[in-house]
């Protein structure tokens, strides 16, 4: 038996020292570790070893089994190494180093508007801010004149967070904030992300961008209000255009309008982008409401201002002629790639 278990250790090393492929490997572990394999064989043999001697044997076969466990799957390792460095070897190789094709990347057409809007604000003297996207419920809504239980929360389908804060769901919720910043007299604009919780179509996202603004200064009236607007469309579209107010309603404005503009493209004759009235509806405005200058530590028997909530995807559709607010969002490259910064 000893004499055995010696010739079946120094085959195993011999066998393996010749092994180079996966498939002979396999093969040798089946010849020795299997069913039927030489190792195997030991094992059963034991029953015929004499009684006293049948412990030592049994220990020798299993370290032998131990060692042939250990040398195989060693083995195995080393062929699967030398297989995968030739693979390497043979692969294709790239000089990630080197400088590629110029990838020409373009801006989002909401950038380019955005920009074009800021520029000519900044020209008129005002400074542009960043709101917030989540936001306080104060900020959103009771800053702005909107306490709990106003008919108008319901107008704004709310994204609550687990906090008690909200997805701001306009840029007006960043008036208070800013009015505090600045003081009286202030002329800014904080264009913005804002989220409700919409019904999806082709006028409707529930993620939509708004630029606000708010000048505030002594004796600030409504025909400063239409005068400043007409001449900031007139001067966006390039062209000189005539706008309409209409009787609004907004909790943080007294009084409030609608202020249309006339249609750009056809001027106002009527066509598809405005429909066939002849106006486009695209800002919301009004005198601030005291109790919102209040709310930001400006006196409203000594200052008055204006604020609006130009509608930035509007804007951006108008000016493109993109007939689906939902292209905005799309991260579609055939899409954007139209646009380029001029
Ligand atoms: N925050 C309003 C909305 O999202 C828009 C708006 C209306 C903003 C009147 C204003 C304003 O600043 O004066 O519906």
């Amino acid at each position: 038996m000893e004499n055995n278990i010696k010739n079946v250790e120094e085959e195993l090393e011999s066998n393996l020292s010749k092994v180079e492929s996966l498939e002979e490997i396999e093969n040798a572990r089946v010849g020795f570790l299997g069913k039927k394999g030489k190792i195997t064989c030991l094992m059963q043999q034991l029953r015929d070893v004499a009684a006293e001697k049948k412990r030592e044997m049994g220990m020798k076969i299993n370290a032998l089994k131990q060692k042939a466990e250990g040398l195989i799957a060693a083995r195995k390792e080393a062929i699967e190494n030398k297989i995968e460095a030739e693979k390497l070897k043979s692969a294709k190789r790239y000089d990630f180093t080197l400088p590629q094709k110029a990838c020409e990347g373009s801006l989002h057409p909401r950038s380019i508007v955005q920009k074009k809007v800021e520029d000519l604000f900044i020209s008129m003297g005002f400074v542009v801010e960043d709101g917030n996207e989540i936001e306080s419920e104060f900020n959103n809504f009771d800053a702005v004149n909107v306490p709990a239980n106003h008919p108008a929360r319901d107008a704004q389908d709310t994204f609550w967070l687990s906090t008690g804060e909200v997805l701001k769901t306009h840029t007006s919720a960043a008036q208070n904030r800013i009015i505090r910043k600045y003081g009286a007299p202030c002329k800014a604009i904080f264009p913005g992300r804002c989220f409700r919780n919409e019904a999806l179509d082709s006028g409707h996202e529930n993620t939509f961008f708004q630029l606000e603004g708010v000048v505030i200064d002594k004796d600030v009236s409504v025909a400063n209000l239409i005068y400043f607007v007409k001449k900031t469309l007139s001067s966006l579209f390039g062209k000189n255009l005539e706008v309409r107010l209409r009787p609004g309603f907004f909790p943080f404005t007294e009084p409030s309008f609608e202020m249309d503009v006339q249609c750009p493209f056809c001027g106002g004759k009527g066509c598809p982008t405005c429909k066939n009235g002849g106006w486009i509806e695209l800002c919301p405005c009004g005198m601030i409401h005291p109790k919102v200058l209040e709310m930001g530590g400006v006196d409203p028997k000594e200052y008055s201002g204006f604020a609006f909530g130009l509608g930035l995807d509007r804007l951006v559709m108008i000016m493109n002629a993109i007939p689906d607010i939902r292209f905005l969002n799309s991260g579609n490259l055939k899409f954007l790639k139209n646009f380029k910064l001029d």
